[in-house]
């Protein structure tokens, strides 16, 4: 099996010592850095923004995944227009305007990536998959790291492979939420090719290194 992209997410790393845990990540083999901005409102959890973003993107070499969990989006994109920001990612169920907040990212010439909640049905991105670089299936309610993996979103992974293989696109399929060990085996059977993981990678009881050389033991 092709192994998956893997997003680190910054939400369960310690801030206190930033530096070192993101060289300790891109030694350890994950591929991008996953940033998850919460605005306590669309999510019930406030995080990091713009400045942050702007720190990483000056001081390390990482590409980031930019996941925005906040009320209309379309409002603060533009702020996240830093080189190493390769995608920025808006819910359908933050805003009334999906179409011209994915316009608005192809306009700053970055990927597009749309990620759907638990409840949210595939069909809320009918009108646009071919807009849309990469989605993402929410495995947890989103606002906080260190939940429990949904199961029964597999089966929307695989709806979502079927769908985007009939059409004949590229759009990337990513799963976040609560990805470890014991599951991204069958996240990846059920049709992902991109995993955000956070507490998994930060406060497993071996070093980084290891937690993700046993992620790719699995596959
Ligand atoms: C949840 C976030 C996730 C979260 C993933 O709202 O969108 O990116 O940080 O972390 P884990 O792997 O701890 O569930
Ligand atoms: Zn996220």
């Amino acid at each position: 099996m092709n192994r998956p992209t893997l997003s680190a997410s910054l939400l369960s790393a310690d801030f206190m010592c930033l530096d070192a845990q993101l060289r300790e990540l891109s030694e350890a083999g994950a591929d991008t850095l996953h940033v998850d901005v919460m605005d306590g409102m669309f999510v019930p959890n406030i995080s990091l923004g713009q400045v942050v973003v702007k720190s990483i993107n000056e001081k390390t070499p990482l590409q980031m995944d930019v996941h925005l969990m906040i009320e209309a989006p379309e409002r603060y994109l533009r702020e996240y227009d830093f080189d190493n920001v390769k995608s920025l990612g808006v819910h359908p169920e933050s805003t009334p305007h999906l179409d011209r907040a994915l316009q608005i990212i192809k306009d700053m010439k970055k990927e597009t990536c749309v990620a759907l909640n638990p409840s949210t049905p595939l069909s809320a991105i009918e009108w646009e998959l071919e807009k849309i670089d990469m989605v993402i299936i929410m495995t947890v309610n989103p606002g906080f790291g260190g939940q429990r993996f949904m199961p029964e979103m597999l089966p929307k992974i695989a709806d979502l492979r079927k769908i985007i293989d009939g059409r004949g696109f590229e759009t990337v399929i990513g799963v976040d939420g609560g990805v470890s060990s014991e599951n991204i085996r069958i996240i990846c059977d059920s049709g992902a090719d991109y995993v955000v993981a956070g507490n998994y990678l930060f406060h497993s009881k071996n070093s980084i290194k290891e937690a993700v050389d046993e992620l790719w033991n699995q596959l």
